[in-house]
């Protein structure tokens, strides 16, 4: 089932040089297509719409804060089950508990800046892609 799915590289992956290893890898990946990618520091407004289901949680403002620190890479990859398998790449929200191969396992040292988001569900995945494409065909 082909899908679409919102990824980020967050501001330590662009800050440390990381978007083209990280883009690599999903190019590499038979099937897998990048359909759109923009650089832009994330505002305040696209975040807490973004993370709307967070809010109160001890990590919410760590993390916006953390998100707005810097530019980001926002792209659309589109390919077979391809939400499920870009989580598998990035690898579990903890760095330290994350498998060696996956983006987090071999990059990540600590949780808030744990390099990548990619959409957990189809539901979210249109969610996201409105707020950070919303010239994408529906
Ligand atoms: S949950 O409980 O499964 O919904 O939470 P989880 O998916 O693990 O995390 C939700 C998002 O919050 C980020 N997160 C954090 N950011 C900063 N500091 C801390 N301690 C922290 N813990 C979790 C986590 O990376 C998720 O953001 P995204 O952008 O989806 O990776």
């Amino acid at each position: 089932m082909s899908q679409r799915t919102l990824v980020l590289l967050k501001p330590d992956a662009v800050s440390r040089g990381l978007i083209g290893e990280i883009v690599g890898r999903v190019e590499r990946k038979a099937g897998w297509r990048i359909t759109a990618l923009e650089l832009r520091t994330l505002d305040r407004a696209t975040l807490e719409t973004h993370y709307a289901e967070h809010v109160g949680r001890p990590f919410y403002e760590p993390l916006l804060e953390f998100m707005a620190s810097g530019p980001s890479v926002a792209m659309v990859v589109e390919g077979e089950r391809v939400i499920e398998g870009l989580r598998a790449l990035a690898g579990p929200t903890d760095p330290i508990a994350a498998a060696p191969g996956s983006i987090r396992g071999d990059f990540g040292t600590v949780v808030r800046e744990n390099l990548i988001h990619a959409s957990d569900s189809e539901e979210s995945a249109e969610r996201e892609l409105k707020i950070f494409f919303p010239e994408l065909p529906r």
